[in-house]
């Protein structure tokens, strides 16, 4: 088995530079905002509510947006993972088309769609299509660089709308939130990067843990439900394995239930709860409570509570956990983590007919 000691061979097995490019996510996260802030996108009059449309590392900025803004912004953000766009939106509608590599399907379509439907539209991407055709039609572009892998760019992908809606007057102190942002992700690249052993790496431990099993990751709504959904999805890409999310306090009315058979099965599940200090107070005694149900029935349990002051920082402790222990996982299987040869393939023969 790989040792995750041997930064070397870590190295060796990531073919993409994966692994450099989560170290450089507190520099991404500040140049992210700096793109943000210099868009020439002109406010509009009147916003009723917001869609963020876009698939896998490009949505996932929408979430964040969607949960910081939860209590934060008077109208709603709606992600969109579709081709298609919800019926309400129209001329009051800010869409933002998000693509890293601005050719997913999906996306062009919803753009063309939110294009015939009036909605203001901001194409957020590195280039591809969607580049081309927003800058023919008169579509402000918020370009980001390229080279990345999408879901490797989430600063890219969701800093920039941050800041767009901050100098719209929609919110306020972002610049702030941002900075410590940085200041913490290098505290964090510090403390789950490459050069920290096992023994005071917590990204390195939980990788150790999930090996061989199912991670089960379980977050709060209206808090750490987009870092559930992102830990996910980093398990699933990063180490090419399964990996299962839901939130409370849903999962407590159904999923939390199915913890009875088949009890083998169940033995290969580690779950995750993650915590934050603006969870609903009673949702965190439902952690307790459900701990305490299904803890003897797994593999085993782990807790992680956000650290920082603002809501991007304390997202972004679980997330960078998420992205660095998906990565060490990888490399556990002997897997490159860069390359999604799946979805390559995929996008070729939809690309065929
Ligand atoms: C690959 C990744 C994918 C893509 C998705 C959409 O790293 O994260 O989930 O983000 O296939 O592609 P883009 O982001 O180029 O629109």
């Amino acid at each position: 088995m790989v040792n995750l000691n041997d930064a070397g061979c870590l190295k060796a097995l990531d073919s993409t530079g994966f692994f450099e490019a989560l170290a450089g996510l507190s520099e991404q996260c500040l140049k992210a905002y700096e793109i943000g802030r210099k868009a020439a996108v002109p406010a509009l009059p009147e916003v009723q509510n917001i869609v963020v449309t876009g698939l896998g590392g490009s949505a996932i900025g929408g979430d964040l947006l969607r949960v910081y803004c939860q209590e934060r912004l008077g109208v709603p953000v709606v992600v969109n993972r579709d081709y298609t766009l919800p019926a309400f939106a129209g001329a009051k509608t800010l869409i933002f088309a998000v693509s890293y590599s601005g050719n997913t399907e999906e996306t062009l379509n919803a753009y063309q769609q939110a294009r015939e439907e009036g909605c203001a539209l901001v194409a957020l991407t590195s280039g591809g299509k969607l580049q081309a055709l927003a800058a023919a039609d008169g579509v402000p572009v918020v370009q980001v660089p390229s080279g990345l892998a999408p879901r490797a760019a989430t600063g890219y992908l969701f800093i920039p709308m941050l800041a767009i809606l901050e100098s719209f007057g929609m919110l306020a102190g972002v610049a702030g939130e941002v900075a410590e942002l940085a200041r913490e992700l290098e505290t964090y690249r510090a403390a789950y990067g490459l050069e920290t052993p096992e023994e005071k790496n917590p990204a390195k431990q939980l990788a150790l843990a999930f090996k061989d099993r199912i991670p089960v990751v379980w977050g709060a709504s209206g808090t750490t439900e987009v870092v559930a959904q992102r830990w996910k999805g980093q398990v699933n890409e990063n180490a090419k394995a399964p990996a299962y999310w839901n939130v409370f306090p849903e999962l407590n009315h159904n999923e939390v239930v199915g913890f009875e058979k088949p009890e083998e099965l169940l033995r290969q599940l580690w779950v995750v709860f993650l915590r934050d200090r603006e969870d609903h107070p009673r949702v965190s005694y439902r952690m307790e409570v459900t701990r305490q149900i299904i803890e003897k029935k797994v593999a085993g349990v782990t807790e992680v509570t956000s650290t920082g002051a603002g809501m991007l920082a304390r997202l972004y402790s679980l997330i960078y956990l998420g992205d660095w222990t998906s990565a060490y996982l990888a490399v556990l299987y002997g897997i490159d983590p860069g390359p999604v040869k799946v979805i390559d393939y995929l996008k070729g023969e939809l690309a065929k007919r």
